[in-house]
């Protein structure tokens, strides 16, 4: 297994989104915690093991970094066809030792029912730029339904709802660990250069 470190080298070179959509929150998640999140996974389940699913794929970050872990299948899944094509650039670029199958669809409607065990990666919509709070339910409520496992980042101040709706799904938040991370100038309403996100990652345990 790759280092956590030598892991977010070989993420550096993933290309973020060339024209992103407000509404559908589009932005990259930064290498270092991408390598953090798959990293703590690996710790905890041996992805080698598993199928990986990216719920709000994007450019794939967090697909790539679990498919350069080598696990059994890795699937990314967006709903906007421009990023997914960035995905593919980004796959040849960074060698991944497990393929990885784009899908475009919904994440709140996945037509996937995988048999053997499933982690769920992902950095869903929050909701913030559309007063939609609490846009990542429906992600959480797919994790529920078709993963053993997931990790998954909410911006902070998630702790209370991400518990209560694990509680009320059959899930269970055993870990979970704060990370804040600068995000480039991409969107109008940011005034300035660099916007700061305040996040929490948390990893459930459905069954
Ligand atoms: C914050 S970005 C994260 C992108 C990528 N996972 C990463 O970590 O770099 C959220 C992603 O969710 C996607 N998205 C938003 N709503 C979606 C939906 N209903 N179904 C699938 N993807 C969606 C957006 O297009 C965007 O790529």
């Amino acid at each position: 297994m790759s280092t956590k470190s030598a892991l977010a080298q070989q993420l550096a070179i993933v290309a973020g989104f060339e024209d992103p959509t407000v509404s559908l929150e589009q932005y990259r998640t930064p290498p270092e915690l991408a390598a953090t999140l798959v990293h703590t996974a690996d710790l905890h389940e041996d992805i080698a093991d598993r199928t990986v699913l990216d719920l709000g794929c994007g450019t794939g970050m967090l697909a790539l970094a679990a498919a350069l872990r080598g696990p059994t299948r890795v699937v990314g899944l967006d709903i906007d066809p421009a990023p997914l094509a960035t995905a593919r650039e980004n796959e040849r670029k960074v060698a991944s030792t497990t393929d990885v199958g784009w899908v475009r669809g919904d994440a709140t409607r996945v037509p996937l029912a995988p048999d053997d065990p499933t982690t769920v990666v992902m950095n869903p919509p929050f909701g913030a730029q559309s007063d939609n709070e609490h846009a990542d339910r429906e992600f959480l409520g797919t994790a529920a339904d078709i993963a053993d496992v997931s990790y998954s980042i909410h911006n902070r101040g998630s702790v209370e709802f991400v518990e209560a709706f694990a509680a009320d799904n059959g899930g269970e938040v055993t870990h979970a660990f704060e990370a804040a991370f600068d995000l480039p100038h991409q969107f109008e309403h940011h005034t300035e250069a660099t916007r700061t996100v305040d996040a929490e990652v948390f990893r459930i345990a459905w069954r």
